[in-house]
């Protein structure tokens, strides 16, 4: 779509006046447009970003999504942002980051939509009667110290139409609730909960798995677990998900534990 100066630093000092965190989002980079906000954010990190570092974009022309596929948002109408974090987690934890960012925003996004209530598709698409609202993509990043992951978030607030191909599966705030949103307080609100369920990970990772087990609309549920978009995958029912936060599915070939793939209902 055709692009305008949209004030991104703006946004990002309205961001900044509502922000009651104490690492994430203090220290900012705001942009109109950039390729990929995970691409800035690796990139700052490589630079000695600090934990929290935030990389917002009004408009990214190279937007990743999860398994190789591209992300689109319209300008200046949703979230589009990335979080660095250095977690004091061990590395077989870090599959939680994953766990703590989906309910940071499904917590964030239900306190905008009630009495709608989100779910959460594993591992980390937030829908919202049915619909995906928002997508993430977790990657990590070199950094002068220990590992660094970034937590890129594509949230979709107030756009108000989807092209048809994906009008079926995609959805904002805006349509499911008829009711525009104020995207500086809700990104706000996202970093607070987003530095409390880290917090969380590290202290009480079975409460965080409970609460995100509430939210899965596909346990027990046959499903198809695929890989990428080219091949078959295999078919099984969830069962819940492991300390580490990988999914254990029962499969023909017995219990087996993923940690990546997309699941969608599927008849066996
Ligand atoms: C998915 O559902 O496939 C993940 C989408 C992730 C999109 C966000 S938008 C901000 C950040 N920058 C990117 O290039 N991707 C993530």
């Amino acid at each position: 779509m055709t692009q305008s100066a949209l004030p991104a630093r703006e946004f990002a000092s309205n961001v900044r006046a509502l922000l009651k965190t104490e690492s994430i989002g203090r220290s900012v980079r705001a942009y109109d447009t950039v390729s990929s906000t995970n691409t800035l954010a690796a990139e700052w990190a490589a630079d000695d970003a600090p934990h929290g570092a935030l990389v917002l974009a009004e408009f990214q022309t190279e937007g990743r999504g999860r398994l190789g596929r591209a992300w689109q948002a319209h300008a200046g109408l949703n979230l589009t942002f990335s979080v660095l974090l250095r977690p004091q987690l061990p590395p077989d934890r870090l599959g939680m980051i994953t766990i703590a960012a989906s309910l940071a925003v499904a917590d964030a996004v239900d306190a905008r939509a009630t009495p709608l209530r989100t779910s959460i598709k594993w591992p980390n698409d937030v829908l919202l009667n049915g619909k995906k609202c928002c997508g993430m993509l977790l990657e990590t990043a070199r950094a002068p110290e220990g590992v660094a992951v970034v937590v890129g978030i594509g949230l979709n607030v107030n756009q108000d139409a989807f092209p048809d191909e994906l009008s079926e599966r995609a959805t904002s705030i805006l349509l499911e609730t008829g009711q525009m949103t104020d995207r500086a307080h809700l990104l706000a609100e996202i970093c607070r909960r987003l530095e409390h369920r880290m917090v969380q990970a590290g202290e009480n990772p079975r409460m965080l798995r409970r609460l995100y087990m509430a939210r899965m609309p596909d346990l027990g549920e046959p499903v198809r677990l695929r890989f990428s978009d080219r091949d078959g995958g295999i078919y099984g029912v969830p069962l819940g998900l492991d300390e580490f936060g990988g999914l254990i599915v029962e499969t023909d070939s017995g219990r087996r534990v993923f940690h990546a793939g997309e699941v969608t209902r599927s008849p066996l």
